[in-house]
């Protein structure tokens, strides 16, 4: 059995869908954890439903960043983690994490990257900054997270259109449908063993 842990600061949506779809698949894989930089995220009462452990853990209520990480990687380490999902997750993951879980931490980004990501590309800014653009398609990214924001190797990605109407609300619509529709597929590959990184390419295994 594949341990999870999710990382997350909102809503929760695909959260959500990959629990879903991880109990309607009969998947060898569960959320074990829940981490969030917040007290109180919405996604936290999901965790709760599904009697899921959460985690509150803030890099501020720590004396150094070392500290933070030392503490994050012993409950990964306690809760025996394989892979972590980020969804929403507004905090950059530190070193020592993405060191001791390289390869297994996949994001999700509502844009094609490498366009429209990094520091300060989340929410609804990315979609302003994708319509200011005037390019004519958009999309999600899932990918493999290392030591930068949005820039580690891409596992799966999905396009929609841009339609001039759009405002980054119906965008953001759109684009979250995809979402929620490849995330729980790449984490099936990802728990089943079949995602192979190349140094920037991911193969995926028959
Ligand atoms: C999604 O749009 C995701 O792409 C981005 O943050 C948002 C999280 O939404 N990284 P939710 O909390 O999963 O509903």
């Amino acid at each position: 059995m594949v341990r999870l842990a999710a990382f997350a600061s909102g809503r929760g949506s695909n959260f959500s869908g990959i629990l879903k779809f991880l109990a309607e698949r009969d998947l060898p894989a569960r959320y074990v954890l829940l981490v969030s930089d917040r007290s109180h995220p919405p996604v936290a009462d999901l965790a709760l439903e599904a009697s899921i452990a959460f985690l509150h853990l803030n890099s501020k209520g720590f004396p150094s960043p070392e500290a933070y990480s030392v503490r994050l990687l012993r409950e990964l380490e306690n809760y025996q983690v394989d892979w972590i999902t980020l969804a929403g997750y507004l905090k950059i993951i530190p070193p020592a994490i993405v060191e001791q879980f390289h390869g297994r931490i996949l994001n999700i980004h509502p844009a094609l990257l490498p366009s429209f990501g990094g520091p300060g590309m989340y929410g609804e800014r990315v979609h302003q900054a994708v319509i200011a653009s005037g390019v004519k398609v958009s999309g999600a990214t899932v990918h493999i997270v290392d030591e930068q924001y949005d820039h580690g190797p891409i596992v799966m990605q999905e396009t929609v259109p841009v339609f001039y109407e759009d405002t980054p609300e119906t965008l953001a619509h759109r684009v979250l449908e995809v979402e929620h529709r490849i995330y729980p597929q790449a984490v099936e590959l990802a728990v089943t063993g079949r995602l192979k990184i190349l140094g920037r390419r991911v193969e995926v295994l028959p």
